[in-house]
């Protein structure tokens, strides 16, 4: 695993922080992470997890040293080496995912104490241009 980035919120990211990635591929990418992480254990709330050889999205959650059921987004708008930007929020029931100001998925939360997902990470095959972490003023 190729950790590119990572931040912690002790106060929770969830619901009302917005991370917008902008970044792209490389020409031998095969798949990249975006993790939202309980960090005092080792649950994963939201594994967002574009795949270049599937051209799938696999959303899915680490809870109980398992992974649980996979949610499939098959709308895959990325190119290789080509510039893009996600944005994933939270309200307090899903995850909400916009690729180039698109919303491509929303995510139902698994974890129910959203205060203990502390944690951002971005993991292996992608180009990081710049990270912004935002609170949306309504939260
Ligand atoms: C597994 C893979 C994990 C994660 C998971 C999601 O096959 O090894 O990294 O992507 O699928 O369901």
């Amino acid at each position: 695993m190729a950790l590119r980035f990572e931040a912690s919120c002790p106060n929770g990211l969830c619901p009302g922080w917005s991370v917008i990635l902008k970044g792209e591929t490389p020409a031998a990418a095969n798949k990249f992470e975006i993790n939202f992480l309980c960090e005092h254990d080792d649950r994963i709330a939201f594994h967002f997890n574009p795949r270049f050889t599937e051209s799938d999205i696999i959303c899915n959650s680490y809870m109980a040293n398992h992974w649980g059921q996979e949610e499939r987004c098959s709308n895959f708008p990325f190119g290789v080496e080509e510039p893009f930007q996600i944005e994933i929020y939270s309200d307090n029931d899903h995850f909400h995912v916009y690729i180039d100001e698109t919303k491509v998925m929303q995510y139902k939360h698994r974890v129910e104490e959203l205060k203990t997902i502390t944690k951002v990470q971005v993991v292996n095959d992608v180009n990081i241009s710049s990270i912004e972490i935002t609170k949306k003023p309504y939260f």
